[in-house]
């Protein structure tokens, strides 16, 4: 359809059960048709650094450096270093952060199922995505758990029609926090 395809891959690191999220740039040909963006936000805890790089085509990598040089300056210094360091040091941090959201994710996955939620564990990144039940939509249902059990979830209608249906959750608290949201979303008896 000659549309130049960007693939957003801030979570390319963050794959579950020992396996790694797909690069787009995997695939026969895709260096023809389009690019991969990647940030450091994510795999480094690099949030709000405004570091991360683009790959693939060339001419689409060309309009981006041209844009770039208009509109940007360059980034500090300091945090160009940290980023080379990020990214050239052994990877274990990355591992470590990796385990860290699959522990999560299996302590509130099963503990959402054991109160009678059926939910699906995610494969990757810090969110859970969770079906929302029967008789709610996705923004009075995570109204329903703000007001009366106090945890915050994401209504899936923000992110478009497509997310409607489902709440996500960010893995993004402890363990012992996450059991204490499971508690009281069990106390609303709903499941
Ligand atoms: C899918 C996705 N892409 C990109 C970003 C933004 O990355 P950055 O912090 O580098 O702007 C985020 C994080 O909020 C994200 O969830």
């Amino acid at each position: 359809h000659d549309i130049c395809v960007v693939h957003d891959f801030a979570y390319g690191a963050i794959g579950f059960d020992g396996k790694k999220p797909l690069s787009f740039m995997q695939t026969p040909g895709a260096k023809d048709v389009g690019i991969e963006i990647y940030t450091l936000s994510k795999t480094f805890n690099m949030a709000g650094w405004r570091v991360g790089f683009a790959v693939g085509n060339e001419s689409v990598i060309k309009a981006i450096n041209l844009l770039q040089d208009h509109m940007y300056v360059s980034i500090f210094g300091a945090i160009q270093e940290a980023a080379a360091t990020a990214l050239l040091d052994k990877q274990t941090c990355v591992q470590e952060l990796v385990d860290l959201y699959e522990d999560r994710r299996n302590v509130l996955i099963q503990g959402l199922r054991e109160i009678g939620w059926e939910v699906k564990a995610p494969k990757g990144s810090f969110f859970a995505w969770l079906k929302v039940p029967e008789g709610y939509t996705s923004k009075e249902f995570a109204d329903k758990l703000l007001e009366e059990a106090h945890v915050v979830v994401a209504p899936g209608i923000g992110f478009g029609s497509f997310g409607e249906g489902y709440v996500r959750v960010g893995l993004l608290t402890s363990t012992e926090r996450l059991q204490e949201a499971v508690q009281r979303i069990r106390e609303l008896k709903i499941f």
